[in-house]
């Protein structure tokens, strides 16, 4: 059965790659199913053009880079990042002609990421996410990017949706025999949604005890920024601050790739990190089996149907930000957010 097209964000950044993945060899890598090839001219710019060449049509990505041009492998033709062609063996004529160009896509190179907007021979209406805590003195970083076979809007649910932890991740986290009460408020800007939640106490998992072994008070928030970025904020006491960001990527509908850039403050960094990416890389793995299996039952019935009640604090609000990005109406810019609480046990 088909299954349905998920919200398609076109005027956005997306991450294609990390910078030092960029080099003179170009690499191809997916964006809404189309495929994109990036190249690190000699001038140190990156390119993005869509993999196919304009005169026959085969993948650029097989070409050499010739100073700052990308060579196709055919007939030799070159492209400059922007998808000018300026050089055509044997031909005498300019070589410059709209028909002639090959698609590119805007590039920006920032804090090690390669962003490229989402639609080609566009131009973009906004700059790059910046990751706030990355690179920051005092602060231990990680990098790392996973995949799962998964919408972005489900990827993002599941990074930022507290209930299940306690269940698939039991242990690690949370338990589930262990409740406590707590307060979640959640905020909607135009084009970001948070999720504060009060009166926390240290959970019980294994991670949190690496985090802060002698407990204090936790400070959390979840967030989701327009087109698909997630955070995750965690202070435990004065001592311990960790923030996870992921910027998720669509290579396809249901293929999400998400890249993590992770920041923590601890008294112990080099040992909290050394035990936390095998555990973290572990929730993910169980992440990415339960996200496989809703998107083989999203394709097995042919539609998505799901019940929601308040503690589905995040998904939803994701979800309407998406549709409006996707018609290109976020409404208004209001200072003050949309608010809501709801009490709940975790
Ligand atoms: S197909 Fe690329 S130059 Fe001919
Ligand atoms: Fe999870």
């Amino acid at each position: 059965m088909n299954a349905p097209i998920p919200p398609r964000i076109r005027d956005a950044w997306y991450v294609l790659a990390w910078s030092h993945e960029v080099g003179r060899k170009p690499i191809v890598r997916k964006l809404y199913g189309e495929p994109i090839t990036l190249f690190r001219a000699s001038n140190g710019e990156v390119g993005a053009l869509v993999d196919r060449c304009p005169h026959r049509g085969v993948p650029l990505s097989g070409g050499v880079v010739v100073g700052d041009r990308l060579q196709c492998p055919y007939h030799g033709w070159e492209f400059t990042c922007s998808g000018r062609c300026e050089a055509i063996p044997s031909f005498l004529g300019d070589p410059d002609h709209v028909g002639r160009r090959a698609q590119a896509h805007a590039v920006r190179e920032q804090q090690g990421v390669v962003w490229v907007w989402g639609r080609a021979g566009a131009e973009p209406t906004e700059e790059p996410f910046h990751f706030e805590y990355a690179g920051r003195a005092g602060y231990t970083e990680i990098r790392h990017d996973v995949q799962a076979d998964a919408t972005v809007h489900a990827v993002a649910e599941n990074a930022l949706d507290v209930p299940h932890t306690a269940y698939l991740h039991g242990g690690l986290f949370r338990n589930a025999d262990v409740r406590n009460r707590i307060t979640a408020e959640v905020r909607r800007w135009h084009d970001h949604v948070e999720c504060e939640y009060i009166g926390e106490p240290r959970p019980t998992g294994i991670v949190a005890r690496i985090l802060s072994p002698s407990g204090g008070i936790v400070t959390h928030y979840d967030r989701f920024f327009l087109p698909s970025i997630v955070q995750v904020e965690y202070r435990i006491g004065d001592e311990n601050h960790f923030v996870i960001t992921a910027a998720g990527t669509p290579a396809d509908d249901y293929d999400t790739r998400l890249y993590a850039v992770v920041a923590l403050k601890s008294r112990i960094p080099g040992f909290v990190f050394r035990v936390l990416k095998p555990l973290g890389l572990r929730v993910f793995a169980q992440d990415a089996v339960i996200l496989a299996q809703q998107t083989e039952n999203t394709h097995r019935f042919g539609e998505e149907v799901y019940a929601s009640t308040e503690v589905d604090l995040i998904g939803p609000h994701i979800l309407k930000l998406m549709r409006r990005a996707e018609r290109g109406d976020l409404g208004p810019q209001k200072a003050e957010p949309w608010t809501r609480s709801v009490e709940m046990d975790v």
